[in-house]
């Protein structure tokens, strides 16, 4: 496992950025595995501004993300696959046909979770999987649980997720209560992962992740298992490692 530690967090969302252009450049046909959150919000500015200036070429990468809220449209505001398109794809030239988010709008969880696993499938695997990481240790949606879930699932989102999303809603009660998510299995076998974490209020479940005991009660914790992972910070979500 290897940590990077950026001074602040454009410092720490440049090298992520870094990592993911040499990926795009090594292989311009690559899976990406993309997440949402603030964590990797400045990642993704940073891609842009580089492909604008013409360092970038997008055009024949595919993208999987992690997961959805159950209930909303891509149209929605709060979705992930808006945030996706106005963070990212709408200022690139990826096509849009190969970029790919849960859909929401399945009432029929199982469908939506197999169906998922079929369009991870038939990518061919992801080449590299961005991560943020929940103060629970949550990765997409994979809550703290007994046991860690293999294929793509629906969750109940736990009190705390829900509050610390609901800075991005009008009200708590607009938060949806469930999500589509890949399950750790999938993200496992990614071949890269690559995870960002800032601020302070990160820097206790980053240690834990990482230096703690492996469990499905810390969903990240099983990264430590994961033979090419790569941890990038900024000073603040280090410094308890
Ligand atoms: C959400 C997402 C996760 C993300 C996490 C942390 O719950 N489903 O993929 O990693 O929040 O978000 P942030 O980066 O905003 O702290």
């Amino acid at each position: 496992m290897k940590f990077y530690c950026g001074e602040d967090y454009k410092a720490m969302s440049r090298i992520a950025a870094n990592i993911i252009s040499a990926q795009i450049i090594m292989k311009p046909d690559c899976v990406l595995g993309l997440a949402t959150g603030s964590s990797p919000e400045g990642t993704y500015a940073q891609l842009v501004e580089w492909y604008k200036k013409g360092d970038l070429d997008f055009s024949q990468v595919t993208s999987v993300n992690l997961d959805e809220y159950r209930g909303l449209s891509g149209d929605n505001d709060q979705s992930y696959r808006y945030f996706m398109n106005t963070h990212l794809f709408d200022h690139v030239n990826i096509d849009k046909s190969r970029t790919f988010v849960p859909n929401g709008l399945e009432p029929d969880s199982e469908k939506a979770c197999r169906e998922y696993d079929a369009v991870v499938e038939a990518t061919g695997g992801v080449d590299l999987q961005l991560l943020g990481i929940g103060h629970n240790g949550h990765i997409g949606f994979n809550e703290p649980a007994k046991e860690f879930c293999k294929n793509t699932q629906c969750v109940d989102l736990t009190e705390s997720t829900i509050e610390a999303n609901k800075r991005f809603f009008e009200k708590e009660e607009d938060v949806p209560r469930q999500a589509y998510t890949m399950g750790i299995g999938t993200i496992m076998r990614a071949k890269k992962i690559l995870l960002v974490a800032s601020g302070e209020g990160k820097a206790d479940i980053i240690a834990k992740a990482f230096t703690g005991p492996i469990t499905p009660e810390v969903p990240a914790s099983i990264l430590q298992l994961h033979n090419d992972v790569t941890v990038v910070c900024d000073k603040a979500a280090m410094s308890k490692i």
